[in-house]
């Protein structure tokens, strides 16, 4: 299915098919991917089974594992949350807003000749319910914060192909380590201890 073709999805489960479909061809369109997750109208009673907050940092969420083309995951941040600087593990990354805003920074991936520098901004934009963003390593590393110090967010993530782990950055150096993700819960259902443990880049 082309651009074009594709239809406004009716519902979370209806935006889920439609992302399978996509996804069984080899070659992604990111265009058509973005253009297909933000026209889906967020419906908290359709996504709030996965969305598990955590008071101290932000949640990620496992909503479905794509035929192992993709992650699709619901990230929860409560006030003043927010992600490392990281890479994305030669992945494609859509982030969708549904519910609250979240402030986006870009930055340059720095320069291994210039060792122990300041890392340089591209941007900062905040993006509000139903907007979906994309990043890439080839565009640069991102973080993603909740600003605000009264309201939570939700975001939708796909991640294509899926990784269990990526790089975050020190912004005053430009140092980067290697960190496991896991996920807070799967398919709603909260992970044992042990297997979860603070793992996130936040
Ligand atoms: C983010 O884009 O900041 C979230 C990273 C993650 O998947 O944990």
């Amino acid at each position: 299915m082309n651009q074009t073709e594709s239809h406004v999805p009716e519902s979370l489960d209806d935006l889920i098919k439609e992302l399978h479909d996509i996804f069984s061809s080899d070659k992604v369109n990111v265009e058509e991917v973005q253009t297909l997750m933000e026209s889906y109208k967020s419906d908290p009673a359709e996504w709030l089974q996965f969305a598990k907050f955590d008071k101290y940092r932000y949640t990620r969420n496992l909503v479905d594992e794509g035929n192992g083309k993709f992650n699709l995951m619901i990230l929860c941040w409560g006030e003043g949350h927010g992600s490392s600087i990281h890479d994305h593990a030669d992945s494609h990354c859509f982030l969708k807003l549904l519910q609250g805003q979240l402030k986006e920074t870009q930055f340059n991936i720095p320069d291994v000749n210039q060792k122990n520098r300041e890392m340089v901004k591209k941007w900062e934009k905040v993006f509000h319910e139903n907007q979906c963003t994309y990043i890439n390593d080839s565009i640069g590393l991102h973080r993603v914060e909740n600003v605000s110090h009264t309201e939570t967010a939700v975001s939708l993530h796909l991640y294509s192909p899926p990784f269990d782990s990526c790089h975050c950055f020190d912004e005053r150096t430009g140092y980067k380590n290697k960190v496991k993700m896991t996920f807070w819960s799967r398919f709603g259902e909260k992970t044992p201890l042990g297997i979860t443990e603070s793992k996130e880049n936040n």
